[in-house]
């Protein structure tokens, strides 16, 4: 009995392993050379299906990843949106500041399905994710990536302007074609057509090309 139990625990202990190392990127060797506060504000509604948004998660690991994370380096919030009355912060970013622990916490996200009302999710970062007592210090630049894949069915216009009006840098990451989300949509939100991605598919948010991009972008201060 008690060598079964130590056998049983032995494979609990290594399929434990197996799903963290397959859901958990490994480190990388080089990181951005300053540290940012770092929001991601991810579309969780219907259109994502279930597997699109789990590739979303792995889209934020992957940008999150190219990072050196903890209190005193790169800190990193999430938050997630859908229906009107469905605005969630995941993660503060004075919440879950080392690396593997914030990888979990991203992973766990629960999807919602339901609306896209991405002008209450912008409002809902602006009113609670750069503020000093959840996290936001005034010494790092702050950056907010958006991550959709619909038109939004609230206004974006004012609560984008107002988020860029706080010093926030604004990315956008839109999936799908023209007829899904507009380029001008996804320009109003961003403020630049500079710091617009597009992916055609869902499928191709686990690439690691446009994460590399977003990095290189916010570490080499070019946007
Ligand atoms: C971060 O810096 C503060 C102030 O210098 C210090 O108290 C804290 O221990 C540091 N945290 C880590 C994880 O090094
Ligand atoms: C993330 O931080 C929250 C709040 O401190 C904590 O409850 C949660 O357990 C942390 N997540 C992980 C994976 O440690
Ligand atoms: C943001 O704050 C404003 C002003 O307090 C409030 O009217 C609005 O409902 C808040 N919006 C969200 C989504 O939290
Ligand atoms: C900046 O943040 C530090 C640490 O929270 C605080 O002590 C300091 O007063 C702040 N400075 C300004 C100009 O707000």
């Amino acid at each position: 009995m008690k060598v079964a139990l130590g056998l049983f625990s032995a494979i609990l202990a290594a399929n434990l392993y197996l799903a963290a190392s397959q859901t958990i990127p490994p480190p990388l060797a080089v990181t951005c050379p300053y540290p940012v506060d770092l929001v991601f504000l991810i579309d969780s509604s219907e259109s994502f299906r279930t597997s699109g948004f789990e590739d979303a998660k792995t889209f934020v690991q992957s940008v999150v990843n190219y990072f050196t994370l903890g209190e005193n380096d790169t800190r990193v919030g999430v938050v997630t949106y859908s229906n009107r009355d469905a605005q969630d912060t995941h993660v503060k970013l004075n919440e879950n500041y080392t690396r593997v622990e914030l990888l979990t916490e991203i992973r766990n996200i629960i999807y919602d399905r339901g609306h896209t009302f991405t002008g209450l999710g912008l409002d809902h970062v602006r009113n609670n994710s750069f503020l000093e007592i959840n996290g936001r210090r005034n010494n790092t630049l702050d950056f907010l990536i958006v991550l959709t894949d619909d038109e939004s069915e609230d206004d974006i216009v004012r609560p984008a302007q107002l988020i860029r009006q706080m010093g926030i840098t604004v990315f956008v990451v839109g999936v799908g074609e023209e007829a899904d989300i507009k380029q001008a949509t996804l320009e109003t939100i961003a403020g630049t057509p500079n710091r617009v991605f597009r992916l055609s598919d869902h499928d191709f948010l686990t690439d690691d090309e446009h994460p590399k991009s977003i990095r290189e972008s916010i570490c080499n201060g070019e946007y």
